[in-house]
This record gives structure tokens, sequence and C-alpha cells, in this order.
């Protein structure tokens, strides 16, 4: 008991906002959205995905939260309790170790795209962008993705500043940081969409972005904007548990939820409307992949007055934002050796850190050496994917929205509805959110999965 009591806390509302927006906004928003969305046809893809935002997104948020502030321990000592409260199985803590294996899965791969990032504060502080064409910028590109050495050095400085960070605790630093660079994030973003607008395609873009036609959104396309909802949230997988087992008690988890996930799909959409205005502009392909955002900013910046500094700035802090997100998928991992092994926070953070390097290095590998190597090419899930498209799909589409299905089932079938009612304090808003947690949530992401099994 005495552990429950001793578990620190966020100082308050808005120091759990940001660090949960520090969680939240990331590559997701602005390496990953734009090139799903380009894969996936534009508008069509991009309704669906704030649909799932909306309707199982931000059910899932408000109930993680709520599950990891009631608990107060790591997500799956959390469920553990909660379902022993409730009367339930304890199976229920499977939330929690999944969610283990998850983190170790994302932060692999998130890690060397991470990496991108930093290395692209190099290019750009090195003018390497200045009038460049669209042919320099790609190769800079792929200079930077056939060279397995610079992806392990750049993968491997992400993960120290992840480490080292989470070792030290959270709370240290954390909250400050992001309270001063993801306004900044977002100024930087807002000039790049203005840049867009007088230099790009705009008009074309906005149409790609919003203007739906679903004779281009395949089934998969549907499992993917599902999937994405939950990763771009960092949801279903225990982060949000974690870091709701810091939240004060007298936090409206509901408003917060909100404030979180508006925040996060405004940064999506101005990623969006700034990439796909210069895509269309410089005669590139909107499906172009995991490169896409590294192919095409770069090209603004090395038109744009001032484009050293701002390219600059902007990796920087792009490569925060992913930073920020990276020690959010550490924290429960190191959280629960930390609690239930009583292995220390800074040894717990070195040990999982380094398997999760090794383990990223299949993602290195996928971007050269292994790159039309795939392994589970016998099923129909995984044809043609590399180890790295592998980790993604798996975790992506089907490991975190089955956590956030377990999550919801179980805040609204098998708690206590009064402890709940009183837990997220919704008034007149309660008894609309209850039957959408218990039915439209649960029943959305089931019919998305059927569908693709079919
Ligand atoms: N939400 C983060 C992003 O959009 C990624 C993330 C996923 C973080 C899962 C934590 C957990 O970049
Ligand atoms: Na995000």
């Amino acid at each position: 008991m005495s552990e429950i009591k001793q578990h620190p806390q966020w100082s308050s509302r808005f120091a759990f906002i940001l660090a949960a927006t520090g969680s939240a906004v990331g590559l997701g928003n602005i390496w990953k959205f734009p090139y799903i969305t380009g894969e996936n046809g534009g508008g069509a893809f991009v309704l669906v995905y704030l649909a799932c935002i909306a309707l199982i997104g931000l059910p899932v948020m408000i109930a993680e939260v709520m599950l990891g502030r009631r608990g107060r321990q790591n997500p799956m000592s959390s469920m553990q309790t909660l379902a022993q409260q409730e009367g339930r199985s304890s199976a229920w803590s499977l939330i929690g170790s999944v969610g283990i294996v998850t983190a170790f899965i994302i932060l692999s791969f998130y890690s060397v795209i991470g990496g991108w990032a930093l290395s692209y504060i190099v290019e750009g502080a090195s003018s390497q962008f200045v009038n460049a064409d669209t042919e320099t910028v790609g190769n800079l590109f792929s200079n930077l993705l056939s060279s397995p050495l610079q992806l392990i050095l750049w993968h491997s400085v992400f993960m120290l500043i992840v480490v080292s960070i989470v070792g030290k605790g959270i709370k240290s630093g954390m909250e400050k940081s992001i309270n001063l660079l993801m306004p900044l994030l977002f100024i930087l973003l807002l000039i790049l969409v203005g840049y867009a607008w007088a230099q790009g395609e705009f008009s074309q873009g906005v149409s790609f972005l919003f203007a739906p036609d679903f004779s281009k959104l395949t089934t998969e396309g549907v499992l993917a904007a599902m999937g994405h909802a939950f990763f771009t949230l960092s949801i279903g997988m225990g982060v949000m548990m974690a870091y709701g087992s810091y939240l004060p008690d007298s936090v409206s988890i509901a408003k917060t939820a909100m404030t979180i996930s508006i925040l996060d799909t405004l940064v999506a959409l101005l990623a969006g409307l700034a990439i796909f205005p210069l895509v269309f502009a410089n005669g590139l392909e909107p499906s172009a992949g995991p490169g896409l955002i590294f192919q095409t900013l770069p090209l603004a910046f090395g038109q744009m007055s001032g484009g050293v500094l701002f390219a600059t700035l902007f990796f920087a802090l792009l490569s925060i934002a992913a930073i920020t997100s990276g020690i959010s998928v550490l924290e429960p991992v190191v959280e629960l050796m930390e609690e239930k092994l009583s292995i220390q926070r800074q040894l717990g953070a070195w040990i999982s850190g380094g398997l999760i390097w090794f383990l990223g290095l299949a993602t290195v590998f996928s971007f050269n050496a292994w790159s039309s190597w795939y392994p589970l090419d016998f099923i129909p899930w995984f044809q043609e994917k590399t180890p790295f498209d592998i980790f993604d799909f798996l975790v992506t589409n089907l490991l975190m929205p089955l956590g956030g299905l377990a999550i919801v089932i179980f805040a609204g079938w098998k708690m206590n509805q009064a402890k709940l009612q009183q837990e997220l304090e919704l008034g007149t808003l309660w008894p609309a959110f209850y039957s959408g947690l218990r039915y439209i949530t649960p029943v959305g992401i089931l019919i998305v999965f059927i569908y693709n099994l079919l």
C-alpha cells in the first residue's frame, strides 16, 4: 500500500496536459500522418481518420487516463488492482503487459525515424537545402537511408537522449521544455503553411486533404486510419495510463483528453497543409512513402529567405517532439521495472533502452540491406512488408486497437458505473458518453477489424 501513496503526481492539470501533449505530438503527426494520407488517397482517408479520433480515440483516451489515475501504478499493476477491486479476472493486466511489448516495438522504429530528424538538423544547418532541386533533395535522403552506419549513429543518439531523460525521472525538465517548444513548433508549421500557400499548389493540396473520394479508400486504408488514431494519440498501450497514474484527483479527465486530441489533430492537419501543396508544386508523388516530408520540406526551406535558420529550427523542434514522445513510450516500461522488479529507474532505463536499441537495427536494415526482405510474406496481412513495415503494422493496426478495445470494455462493461461516473464528472454529458463508450467505440473497432479479416 505504501508504494501507492508514494507514487508521485504532476504538479497541475497543465503539467499533465503538457506531458501528454508531448507524448501525442510527434513523428506521428508530422512524418507519418502526411505519408499515410498520401498512400491512402487523401480526403476520404482523412475523414475516416477524423471520425476515428472523435468516436474511438477520444473515448479510449478518457478511459485509459481514468484507469491509470484509479490504479496509480504502472499499467500492468494498475489493471491488476482494478480488476481485483471490481472482482474481475486478473487477465485484465494483459493490457499492461502487452503494452510493454508494444512499447518496445514502437520505440525501436520510432527512434530510427527520430534519428532521421536529428540528422536533418545537421543537413539544414550546413546549408544542404539551399536552392536544392527535387533531385538533390531526393539524393540527400536516399544517401542517408543507404548508409546503415549513419542510421545507426543517429538512432543511437536518439536512444541515448531518451534513456538519459527517462533515467533521471520524467518530471525534471520535461514540463518546461514542452511548455516552450511546442508553441514554437506550432509557429514554424504555420510559417510552412504560409509558404505552401504562397508558393505551392495550395488549392490542390487542400482538396487532396479534404475533398473525400471514397473510391480511393480501401478496407486496409480504413484500418490504417483507425490504427493511426491510436498511434497519434499514444493510446491503447499504457502510455496514457502511465501518465494518468501521476494525475491529481481534482483534474477533469474529459476536458484534458479533449484538449490533447484537438492539439494533436491540429498539428497533423497543419503538417498536411504544409506538405501537399509542395508535393504537387514539385511534381512529387503523394504516395512516396516514409520519405515524404524529408523530400518536400527541404525544398521549401531551400527557397525561402532565412531558410537555413528555419530548416535547422524545424528539424530541431521535430526531433524534440519525437524525443518527448519517445520518453513517454519508455516511461511505462521503466515504471514497471521499478515497481514490479525493484530495478532502479536509471538502471531500468538503460537495460530496456539497450534492448530497444538492438531491436531498432531491424528497422535500420529495412531501409537498405533488408529493403526487399519480406520475412512474413506467407501471412496475407504482412505481404510485401519489410521488418519495419511489419513492426509498424503489428503495433499500430493490431496491438494498439486491441488494447484500446480491452480498455473501453473494461471501463464500460466491467467497472462499477457509479464509480466511473463519479471519476469522470461529465454532468449532463454522462449518458451520451457512457453509451458511446459501451457501444459505439468497441463496435467501431470491431467492425474495422472484421472487415479486414474478410
Ligand atoms: N503519439 C506519438 C506520435 O504521434 C507516437 C507514440 C505512440 C507515442 C505510442 C507514445 C505511444 O508521434
Ligand atoms: Na500524434
